[in-house]
């Protein structure tokens, strides 16, 4: 049944809520216990729909899986491929089936088919990375149209081989893919200007307890020798930097304060310079960070998005949010995806101020300089924020919406939850503990039939 959130903001979040297992980390974690058949346990997995896609997927491809929800606790198995055909119905569900290529290379002769990927709606998403550094390692990829889309074939029939890969752009998904495979190609693999966020240094963690011997270098290099033996794993997924990052930015925007059990600092950094900037009130302490309101948020700001260890773009969307609240304007410049603002003119329509530029604006000049994206705004607050009905077009913008519903007066339905199904573990409840009003009820029906149903359920209530 379709479900929407009714959201009531005007309330300030206040309370503790631990935080979950990363997502960008499990999923990946998930494809990686491919490459053996030993046993993998996994510890603070997370309750997220990413997760029981890729767990479905894995299912499919043989693995044998026991996921013990209430305790966080998954256990998988592989002990051999049932098929290498990475079904159509995941090819639009998230970006995990094209790292089906780099996990299953080195574990068969079959052809490995994977259709399509898809993903949040933001920028093109291409995979070109990916399939050159694959390539270098002795696969051959071919893309293929099928009936109703193409596919990606791969195989690796002549063994894969290590060899030394620049990626032009530290991608995320590409270093995995790449990491995947070199695990099994004969040799030494150098990935040069990979990438080297937490979420990979925790594959790397997962990698060298598997078998491989796996290294970074401060220049950004990442070095893998093939694992001669593997080895089964017991691993606790690290925690979801974005998760602390959109709840801690729902505080302060609130004008709340909440603390977050599990929130790791090492990995907040950037972030945590950034609320600082703007007066963002935290505290990190033993197990854990506090994030608060203090006395006013202050604009100024000049915010650019990064690789690691810059500012994540993940966390750019409720940031923007954050600074509609704060005093005087301040600029942000997207320069990891060229079309990430798109869910700005929701915001405009509740009231936000927000100019976008195709220019990049403030320190340096990005991939997209030259391309008509809108890839700068510049946002002035304070502005207060009128409740609408939004739908969401995808996870992150998912969760702005949510900030910017909960910063409102009135009530908000907010349409298309399962984006924030995908990514954010027992939303409702974690923010109802908080305090905030909101609920998760069946979408309205359509139409003059469905006006009366409305009408009626909203006396019934
Ligand atoms: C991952 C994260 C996502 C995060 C992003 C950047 C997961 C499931 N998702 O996505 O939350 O926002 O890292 O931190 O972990 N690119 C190419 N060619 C390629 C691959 C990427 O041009 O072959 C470009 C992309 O279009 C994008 C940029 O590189 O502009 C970053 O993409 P990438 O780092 O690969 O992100 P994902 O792994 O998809």
């Amino acid at each position: 049944m379709m479900e929407v959130l009714k959201v009531k903001g005007g309330k300030p979040l206040s309370g503790q809520i631990k935080a979950a297992g990363a997502k960008n980390a499990m999923t990946k974690l998930l494809v990686a216990s491919l490459l053996s058949d030993k046993k993998c346990t996994f510890y603070n997995v997370p309750n997220i729909g990413d997760v029981e896609i890729t767990v479905n997927l894995c299912k499919e491809i043989g693995s044998e899986i026991k996921w013990d929800k209430k305790e966080k606790i998954l256990e998988i198995v592989t002990p051999e491929l049932k098929t290498s055909y990475v079904p159509q119905k995941y090819s639009g569900s998230n970006r995990i089936p094209i790292l089906m290529i780099g996990a299953l290379l080195g574990r068969t002769d079959e052809d490995i088919i994977v259709p399509t990927i898809g993903g949040d709606l933001i920028g093109s998403r291409p995979v070109d990375l990916h399939i050159n550094a694959l390539h270098k390692l002795g696969a051959r990829i071919e893309y293929r149209e099928m009936k109703k889309e193409g596919a990606y074939f791969a195989q690796a029939h002549q063994g894969l081989k290590g060899s030394i890969i620049t990626l032009n752009y530290p991608s995320v998904g590409a270093t995995e893919n790449t990491m995947l495979a070199a695990v099994r190609a004969k040799g030494t693999t150098l990935i040069k200007n990979a990438a080297i966020e937490p979420e990979i240094i925790d594959l790397i963690l997962f990698l060298q307890k598997l078998g491989a011997n796996i290294m970074v270098d401060v220049d950004r290099t990442i070095c893998i020798q093939h694992a001669n033996q593997f080895h089964e794993v017991e691993h606790t997924v690290l925690t979801d930097r974005n998760e602390v990052a959109s709840y801690a930015m729902a505080a302060i925007s609130t004008k709340g304060r909440v603390f977050i059990e599990g929130a790791e600092h090492h990995n907040m950094i950037a972030f945590l310079n950034k609320l600082r900037e703007i007066g963002g009130g935290f505290q990190v302490k033993k197990n854990g960070i506090e994030f608060f309101y203090e006395n006013g948020l202050r604009g100024g700001l000049h915010l650019e998005t990064d690789v690691h260890p810059g500012f994540m773009t993940d966390w750019q969307q409720p940031f923007v949010v954050l600074m509609t609240q704060a005093q005087g304007a301040s600029v942000f410049h997207e320069t990891v995806y060229e079309n990430r603002f798109g869910y700005t003119h929701t915001l405009k329509t509740m009231g936000a101020d927000i100019e976008l530029f195709t220019q990049c604006l403030g320190g340096k000049s990005c991939r997209f300089a030259s391309s008509d994206h809108h890839h700068s705004i510049v946002v002035k607050g304070p502005t207060p924020l009128k409740s609408t009905d939004i739908s969401i077009p995808d996870l992150r913008a998912g969760f702005a919406y949510v900030m910017a519903a909960l910063i409102a007066g009135e009530t908000s339905t907010i349409s298309n939850v399962d984006f924030l199904d995908r990514g954010y573990e027992e939303l409702v409840a974690k923010l109802s503990s908080m305090g905030a009003d909101i609920t998760r009820v069946p979408a309205p029906k359509k139409g003059a039939k469905g006006a009366l149903q409305n009408m009626l359920a909203e006396t019934r209530v």
